[in-house]
């Protein structure tokens, strides 16, 4: 059931005015008014009372955001650990994870570049799992993999950063189980965005995409039967705290995980599935606005989940260029999607689109129609 749309315009309503036509939110999204004002709030905080009064002073708030982002993940309260963003909660996890040296790690193939790069230096071999024609994960096969090659872990990214790809991690994550192979999973474009409490054993994420809360904040959440076997050292100078807070950094941006704990607490208000659900619905307009044009293909079908979409350049453009003029000359903000986001996917850079819940048909035609003028202008007399 989606909302009328003039409640996304409050959505809209409670950010500061955007000097541009924000389509990529894949990339940051834009903080709430109030998001911005709880993080600088901390901050002038930290420099009146002094920071580390301040942080104790912020105790019931950063509980709160625990408990928020355990519900969000799908883990205990003590299974979360705030980090510096999604890379560096990857990099703790292939750290402190009972990983057999020379572990494989099965992928599909819309896997996000930088993890490739991340099983590369922790030693990981990879294995990629057959996919369908729609980039999501041939749920049989990996079933068949599971019993007849079993990785040492299975990892999933489950909304893709370069095209509109959502893995079924709910159904990988039963297979996973029955097979004794955990999962992790990389939520970066996932969480705000649609459901991440999905049973995985391992799942991570950051704040300033779809929950638009403030960059320099990331999420690990492990769950429960996990935590006695990851290796861990506890530190005496912190005293006695749950295990996996012992990987958090001493010294954290507590002034970003403030603005998280606002940015947490209004998803949850504005409701997670109705959010879900009318990013289907922008993913879909989006695309079925793009299918339009000349000189561009939509990378994925028109209903397919989310909010990115992607397009590939038909006519030779250089995306780079179009993603330069776009913002110079019309004020819209969008993302070069190059092959290094997904290497084993995408073997030619295309332009990502990623509007949030506010963006009006008006917004995508101002796109579209600055799209058709480069098609136009190219095809003229010079
Ligand atoms: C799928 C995916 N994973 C991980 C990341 C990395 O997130 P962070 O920049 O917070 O490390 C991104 C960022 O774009 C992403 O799209």
């Amino acid at each position: 059931v989606n909302r009328d749309p003039a409640d996304w315009e409050t959505w809209a309503t409670a950010r500061l005015p955007p000097s541009v036509n924000h389509l990529d939110n894949a990339a940051a999204g834009r903080s709430s008014i109030a998001t911005l004002e709880a993080t600088s709030t901390h901050a002038r905080r930290e420099a009146t009372e002094g920071a580390y009064v301040a942080a104790a002073g912020a105790a019931s708030t950063l509980t709160a955001l625990r408990e928020n982002v355990a519900a969000v993940l799908g883990v205990e309260t003590d299974g979360v650990a705030f980090t510096e963003s999604a890379e560096s909660a990857l990099d703790i996890a292939l750290r402190i994870w009972p990983l057999a040296p020379d572990s494989t790690v099965a992928i599909a193939r819309s896997e996000w570049g930088p993890n490739l790069r991340a099983f590369r230096l922790a030693g990981l071999h990879t294995q990629v799992v057959p996919v369908g024609g729609d980039g999501t994960v041939d749920v049989a096969a990996l079933e068949d993999v599971l019993r007849t090659t079993p990785p040492g872990l299975v990892h999933v990214t489950q909304q893709a950063s370069h095209r509109a790809v959502r893995q079924p991690v709910v159904e990988i994550a039963s297979l996973c189980h029955d097979a004794g192979v955990p999962l992790w999973v990389d939520a970066a474009q996932a969480v705000g965005h649609c459901a991440t409490s999905t049973g995985a054993d391992l799942v991570y994420a950051t704040s300033r995409k779809w929950l638009a809360g403030p960059r320099g904040v990331g999420m690990l959440g492990i769950g429960e039967r996990w935590i006695p076997t990851l290796r861990i050292e506890p530190k005496p100078l912190l005293g006695d705290l749950p295990m996996l807070r012992y990987v958090e950094s001493d010294e954290a941006h507590v002034a970003g995980r403030i603005g998280l704990a606002n940015a947490v607490g209004e998803y949850l208000a504005a409701g997670p599935e109705l959010v879900a659900a009318r990013l289907d619905e922008v993913g879909r307009m989006t695309r079925a606005a793009l299918a339009d044009l000349t000189d561009w293909e939509v990378v994925d079908p028109i209903d397919a989940p989310g909010a990115i979409s992607a397009i590939r350049p038909t006519a030779g453009q250089d995306v780079i260029a179009v993603r330069a003029r776009l913002l110079r000359d019309h004020g819209i903000v969008t993302t070069v999607s190059g092959t290094a986001r997904a290497p084993l996917d995408m073997n030619e850079p295309w332009l990502r689109v990623s509007p949030h819940v506010d963006v009006t048909p008006e917004r995508i035609d101002a796109l579209c129609a600055a799209l058709a003028e480069a098609s136009r202008r190219r095809a003229g007399p010079m």
